[in-house]
């Protein structure tokens, strides 16, 4: 082949580039210059043409004589591989209203999609990231092909929300120069608290004694959510408080979670009403539902602090 190449190179186009190749090969030209087997209608002879590169197309096949001839693709067209196709292929895909466009369509290139910042592909569809629970924190955020990935959270960290962010490490009392008044857990912060009571131990804290003493009422209202271990004392607590039916949605929710949602309660009526106010109701719904060893426990704590 590559004699009857040197003896006559120019005899037939198809002989020649193919013997081009052969013989160029080493120097990896052929790769760059793809050809295809032609027919030409007009002689019936067997060609081998050039193909076109990406972006274009074939506007004329190769003759005994011609070469092939190449045109760029039209807009809203293209063509991605070396090819010999008479027209370019159209721009085919859309991108609904879940995703973005990453790709544009080009004389190359196809429109791309890829899901919208917080949503992720699952079998072709954009669906929203997933918040990691209560007690769990964010160890890696979601992207546009994988959900949020969580993880329960390490010892000296928590997080008190479904979210979508890392846990939070525990605030230091100590630090504050406060003494710690609830310590924390995977599922909530640690409380600090500057109330000192200082009375001699036997003595029953009333609420108005307590309010001697810097914020001793909002110490009440951290302490006494997480020292209700029963799901439901928690919601029938929170029932009275609220004088309201809780969603059913509740009796799914585990203590922990009933426990932070108390507490949250507590404080935003601590922000309307005062604390003073607040923790006053707190305990008398404790005595109303017989939890005296409640604020027992409660009148211990505050006194040891
Ligand atoms: C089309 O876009 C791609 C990447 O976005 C780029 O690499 C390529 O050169 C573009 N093609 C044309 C013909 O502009
Ligand atoms: C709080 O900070 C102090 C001083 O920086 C440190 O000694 C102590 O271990 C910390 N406590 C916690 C619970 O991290």
């Amino acid at each position: 082949m590559r004699s009857v190449c040197k003896w006559n190179p120019f005899r037939r186009l198809s002989k020649w580039v193919a013997c081009c190749c052969i013989v160029l090969w080493g120097i990896g030209a052929c790769n760059s210059q793809p050809t295809y087997q032609w027919h030409d209608p007009q002689t019936k002879e067997g060609l081998v043409c050039r193909q076109c590169e990406p972006g274009k197309f074939v506007e004329k096949h190769c003759t005994k004589h011609t070469p092939t001839v190449c045109k760029p693709c039209p807009g809203l067209y293209y063509t991605h591989f070396w090819n010999y196709l008479e027209k370019c292929l159209y721009c085919s895909v859309f991108c609904n209203s879940l995703e973005e466009e990453v790709q544009a369509c080009n004389g190359t290139h196809n429109r791309a999609c890829q899901c919208k910042p917080g949503y992720h592909s699952v079998s072709d569809f954009c669906v929203p990231h997933s918040r990691c629970p209560v007690g769990t924190g964010v160890t890696q955020p979601g992207n546009p092909l994988e959900d949020t990935k969580c993880a329960p959270c390490p010892e000296g960290t928590f997080s008190s929300s479904s979210s979508t962010n890392p846990c939070q490490p525990h605030q230091n009392c100590s630090e504050q120069g406060l003494a710690v008044n609830v310590p924390g857990d995977q599922f909530h912060d640690t409380f600090c608290t500057a109330c000192r009571p200082n009375k001699p131990v036997g003595i029953v804290i009333r609420t108005d004694e307590l309010s001697e003493t810097e914020g001793c009422e909002e110490a009440v209202i951290d302490y006494i959510p997480y020292q209700i271990k029963a799901p439901r004392r928690l919601r029938r607590l929170r029932q009275r408080l609220s004088k309201s039916l809780l969603p059913t949605a509740s009796h799914r929710k585990s203590v922990n979670q009933l426990q932070v949602e108390l507490h949250s309660y507590l404080i935003q009526e601590k922000n309307t009403k005062g604390a003073r106010d607040v923790a006053k109701k707190l305990m008398g719904a404790l005595r109303d539902m017989k939890l005296q060893h409640i604020l027992e426990k409660m009148q211990k704590h505050f006194l040891g602090l």
